[in-house]
């Protein structure tokens, strides 16, 4: 059931889909203190493994040692050149591509060559920068600018559920990495409304027609809003959902879809065999990048059947939501045109006072009047 009774009204303007001045605000207020998933602790075998990023504007280094993940302004303090530029390898020291400076985990200089050049050396000062990082499950987050909550008071009451969903017995199985022409908001309230699936997922999500609201609940919270969708169990997807779940000796079923966005930009997906993370990040006002995780459920069970099982489920899961992502991708620069030349205010039915929880969340983060 829906919480609103009434259609509600637009909190952001086109404008704020846009503007520099928008940007800059969520950046400051929302994006710049918050969380963001951008690897898993697999992407990082071994002590010595890196990985490159853009985050927010900002070049991100992430790198193991000493079994830990690490994550640095990807600047050398020495003439400001990137550390590296390769995306993701191996490498023995933490060093700068350009003259060889080394540096320690913790963002010491170790090493300079020809050291005698820099007398007398202001080894505090030329410290690399980190940043803060923490996982749950398998995800690895990091947060840009310091203070506020941690990761599991950030993510409450939902952390223990995505700590256990992003690990054994589930596994990853699909990544996803793409750039969308339009405001990062667009792809976040695409994913927070099922209003729109009969007429942009006719054969993968739409079959059926809207959704059923006595088939759903909104659960809107002040950081969050969840929507918990009962499974038809007499479906043959559903009920073929189960044999597999059995097959693999996978946890008790459910039979739930459940769809949770942690304000600003964080969305996780849990069914019984299929878990998704999924972050949205603005790039300019106009441009954003999503990064997505799928883990599928791999099992207990080692026998050949069951691999075979697994290894169906996955694909099937895989191919499923490559499609649903590029069909929602299909509007996303067209709304984003309209927006610029919309004169209306916009409004939201109570299918989608989601959207309505994460614009009240935004304009208070950056102090906007409604509508405005
Ligand atoms: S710029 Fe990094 S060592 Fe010179
Ligand atoms: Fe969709």
């Amino acid at each position: 059931m829906f919480v609103h009774k009434e259609q509600l009204e637009y909190q952001l303007a086109p404008a704020d889909y846009s503007s520099d001045a928008a940007h800059r605000a969520e950046l400051e207020h929302l994006l710049l203190p918050a969380w963001h998933p951008l690897a898993l602790t697999d992407d990082f075998p071994t002590d010595g493994s890196f990985r490159t990023y853009e985050l927010l504007g900002q070049p991100v280094l992430m790198r193991r040692d000493g079994g830990v993940i690490r994550a640095y302004l990807n600047v050398c303090s020495h003439r400001h050149c990137l550390l590296t530029e390769v995306p993701h390898g191996h490498s023995e020291t933490l060093a700068c591509q350009y003259h060889g400076w080394e540096y320690a985990p913790n963002g010491r200089v170790s090493r300079v060559p020809d050291g005698g050049c820099f007398r007398p050396f202001d080894r505090e000062n030329a410290r690399l920068r980190t940043f803060e990082v923490e996982t749950c499950g398998s995800l690895v987050f990091v947060r840009l600018r310091p203070g506020g909550d941690g990761l599991r008071a950030t993510l409450g009451a939902d952390f223990d559920r995505i700590d256990r969903g992003f690990a054994r017995p589930y596994a990853c199985n699909w990544t996803y990495d793409r750039q969308f022409d339009c405001n990062w908001k667009i792809p976040v309230e695409n994913t927070v409304e099922t209003y729109h699936l009969p007429w942009i997922h006719p054969q993968t999500l739409g079959g059926f027609g809207l959704i059923p609201e006595e088939a759903q609940k909104h659960y809107l919270r002040d950081r969050s809003t969840t929507l918990v969708y009962e499974l038809d169990t007499a479906s043959e997807p559903v009920r073929t959902q189960r044999r597999v779940v059995r097959w693999l000796g996978g946890p008790a079923t459910h039979d739930h879809y459940i769809h949770l966005h942690v304000f600003p930009n964080l969305v996780f997906t849990f069914t019984d065999l299929f878990i998704y993370a999924q972050v949205y990040l603005p790039v300019t006002p106009t441009q954003s990048r999503t990064l997505a995780w799928m883990f599928s459920l791999d099992g207990t069970r080692r026998n050949p059947f069951a691999r075979v099982i697994a290894r169906l489920a996955a694909r099937h899961g895989a191919r499923s939501n490559e499609a649903i992502q590029r069909e929602d991708a299909s509007v996303f620069a067209a709304q984003q045109r309209g927006l610029a030349a919309s004169p209306f205010r916009g409004c939201i039915g109570t299918r989608e006072e989601r959207i309505w929880c994460f614009h009240d969340h935004i304009r208070r983060a950056c102090g906007r009047s409604p509508g405005t």
